[in-house]
């Protein structure tokens, strides 16, 4: 089934968006009185420093866990995914422009759904319990949900149980496309969503929607 034509409308116009409309969308949850500002950037106008920043932080965290799973670790692989021209990014900056932690995002079709699909949450490990993730998780449901998106959406490795249990704690459950949907757990991944509010019809009116 496919979604709906409103539902194609509203993917065309978050498509379109600009990284500044977005920015002026997301709620920032505080962080814990941390000097962190959250920039948001489309892949084209992430410039190569934050391109390294991005790819190096990913590295850091997950290498060694994908190679042990069926997803394995390919850089040429994974810098066409991340680097891919539909990817937004929301970087996270400390007080001296070190990048501690970024989210890579993108609108999308799924089964009969818009979504707002997260690629990537990656928080530098010395910075993480202080609220970081929380808040990029947060800002991406601020946007998902002003752009009439009908759910936000993740995979994650059933081995990564820590980020299991943060995406738990935030609301997140297993989707319908999940494979123990379909009787099949043997796979080595979950993939998790939240669903989001009905857009309502004056954010559809700023949309351009109704
Ligand atoms: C998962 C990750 C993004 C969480 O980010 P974070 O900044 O450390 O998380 P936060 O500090 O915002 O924590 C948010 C909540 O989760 C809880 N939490 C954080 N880490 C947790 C852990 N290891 N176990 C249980 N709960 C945890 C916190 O207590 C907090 O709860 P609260 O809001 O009720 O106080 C981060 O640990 C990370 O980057 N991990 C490595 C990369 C990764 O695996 N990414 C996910 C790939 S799918």
């Amino acid at each position: 089934m496919n979604p709906s034509k409103e539902q194609v409308k509203l993917l065309k116009i978050a498509l379109k968006a600009t990284s500044s409309e977005l920015q002026e969308i997301r709620v920032s949850r505080s962080t814990q009185a941390l000097s962190v500002t959250y920039a948001m950037r489309k892949t084209n106008e992430l410039g190569a420093d934050n391109k390294v920043a991005v790819f190096g932080l990913l590295t850091n965290n997950m290498r060694e866990m994908l190679q042990e799973s069926s997803m394995g670790w390919s850089v040429s692989k994974k810098k066409r995914e991340v680097f891919h021209t539909r990817s937004r990014f929301i970087i996270a900056h400390d007080a001296q422009s070190s990048l501690v932690a970024f989210s890579m995002f993108r609108f999308e079709k799924e089964d009969q759904c818009v979504v707002l699909y997260c690629y990537e949450l990656q928080v530098e490990e010395a910075m993480r319990g202080l609220g970081i993730g929380r808040s990029l998780l947060t800002q991406l449901e601020s946007i998902g949900l002003a752009y009439g998106m009908d759910k936000i959406m993740l995979t994650v490795l059933k081995a990564n149980q820590k980020s299991v249990k943060f995406y738990k704690s935030a609301g997140f459950r297993l989707d319908s496309s999940d494979p123990s949907r379909f009787g099949d757990c043997r796979q080595d991944y979950e993939i998790l969503c939240k669903w989001l509010p009905r857009p309502t019809a004056s954010s559809l009116t700023r949309l351009e929607v109704a």
